[in-house]
């Protein structure tokens, strides 16, 4: 990083918003040179593989939730990120067909909540998938005028649905968690030495190939000491990976298709980011075109097999955009939320001294998060 970090680094404004703009930037052919890439091998100094242990799951538990057996995943960890878990795609060929579909089809059905809700009556909310599949079956974006709703989805809620606004998951915000991805989730923690996890709030985001996220930590759950899981599908992002304070510099690597990562120990409250979107790498695009073998389910699956139709939908999706999918446990042990005070008393958060919550980015990130049209040069606060 060392060449590109000096020049950027030179000039009073902080390293992290540097480097979440050099990578943003599309004013200029990219550098790519210091983003470390989890699966070429060709290891940057700073990653260490790291042996998981291959009893945490039996083989049978994690090929029904279409993982490969442990012993045969490649994770990584990151010198200088104690507790931070990569994992290049443990997923069997073809499983990752079900997750998008799911991502797609499934997950932002009600009672989920998604971004469209605020803008949009129920009746039209209610089918998402429907309303889409039709038109991009038949039609590819540019050769239509209106976006579908599938193509303005940017978020959906899970379990205990995040509230944007107050940051706070909440005890009567809940539906429940859908099982499938809480199996996926709890079998990949325990592969990782957190057995007993318990998936309570997901968010998904969906980003176009112009989309980003701006910098942020997720502190909102109420206990740390759980990972944060994270599942990637589609097209390619560049990640940054930041320190406990917003301006550390961070490090930047490629997120591909299929991609795990676990936020934890001290690495769970740092900073990080997503300034760009990056077209699926020759090697990775083939295993997305290869989701159509999703039949090929072995005996005992949790996951059932993708109608041809729905793939089609869902592939032409995935050929400019990208899923990540956040798991996280909210409560600790015995935990249960804070009384909440009568919204017309609500307290402000005046005396945080986190700098965190008030903060540009994270508002960017929310501003995202509403929006339902438009591009999504997301972190123009950001720039
Ligand atoms: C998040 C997040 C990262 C990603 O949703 O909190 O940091 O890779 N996502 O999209
Ligand atoms: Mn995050």
């Amino acid at each position: 990083m060392a060449k590109m970090a000096a020049s950027v680094l030179d000039n009073s404004e902080d390293a992290f918003r540097k480097i979440f703009k050099f990578y943003k930037r599309r004013d200029l052919p990219p550098d790519f040179r210091d983003v470390t890439d989890f699966c070429s091998g060709a290891a940057g100094e700073k990653i260490v593989p790291v042996k998981l242990n291959p009893a945490a799951v039996r083989d049978g538990d994690a090929v029904s939730v279409g993982l490969k057996p442990i012993r045969d995943w490649r994770a990584f960890s990151l010198q200088g990120y104690p507790g931070f878990i990569f994992i290049s795609n443990p997923f069997l060929r073809g499983s990752q067909a079900y997750w998008v579909r799911q991502c797609l089809k499934t997950y932002p059905q009600k009672p989920n909540v998604c971004n469209l809700d605020m803008h949009m009556p129920l009746s039209d909310t209610q089918d998402i998938w429907g309303r889409s599949a039709q038109v991009l079956r038949f039609a590819s974006s540019e050769k239509r005028q209106a976006k579908t709703l599938l193509e303005k989805l940017r978020w959906v809620t899970l379990g205990y649905h995040y509230n944007w606004d107050t940051k706070t998951y909440s005890a009567n915000h809940f539906t429940p968690f859908p099982s499938d991805l809480h199996a996926l989730s709890f079998r990949i923690t325990a592969a990782c030495g957190f057995p007993g996890f318990s998936s309570e709030a997901a968010i998904l985001n969906y980003y176009r190939s112009d989309s980003s996220l701006g910098i942020h930590v997720d502190e909102s759950e109420l206990d740390h000491s759980w990972p944060l899981l994270s599942l990637s599908f589609g097209q390619s992002a560049i990640f940054l990976l930041g320190g406990p304070r917003k301006q550390d510099p961070p490090t930047a690597m490629f997120i591909h298709s299929g991609d795990v990562m676990l936020m934890s120990g001290p690495s769970r409250l740092l900073y990080h980011a997503v300034p760009r979107i990056v077209p699926a790498p020759q090697e990775r695009a083939a295993v997305l075109e290869d989701f159509s073998s999703a039949s090929s389910l072995q005996e005992g699956s949790m996951l059932e097999a993708v109608a041809e139709e729905d793939w089609a939908v869902c592939s032409r999706y995935i050929q400019s955009s990208r899923v990540n999918v956040t798991v996280r446990q909210v409560l600790g042990p015995g935990q249960s939320f804070p009384e909440m005070p009568p919204i017309s008393v609500q307290r402000s958060d005046e005396g945080r001294t986190d700098g965190y919550h008030n903060e540009s980015a994270d508002g960017d990130r929310w501003k995202r998060k509403r929006s339902c049209s438009g591009s999504d040069s997301v972190g123009t606060k950001e720039t």
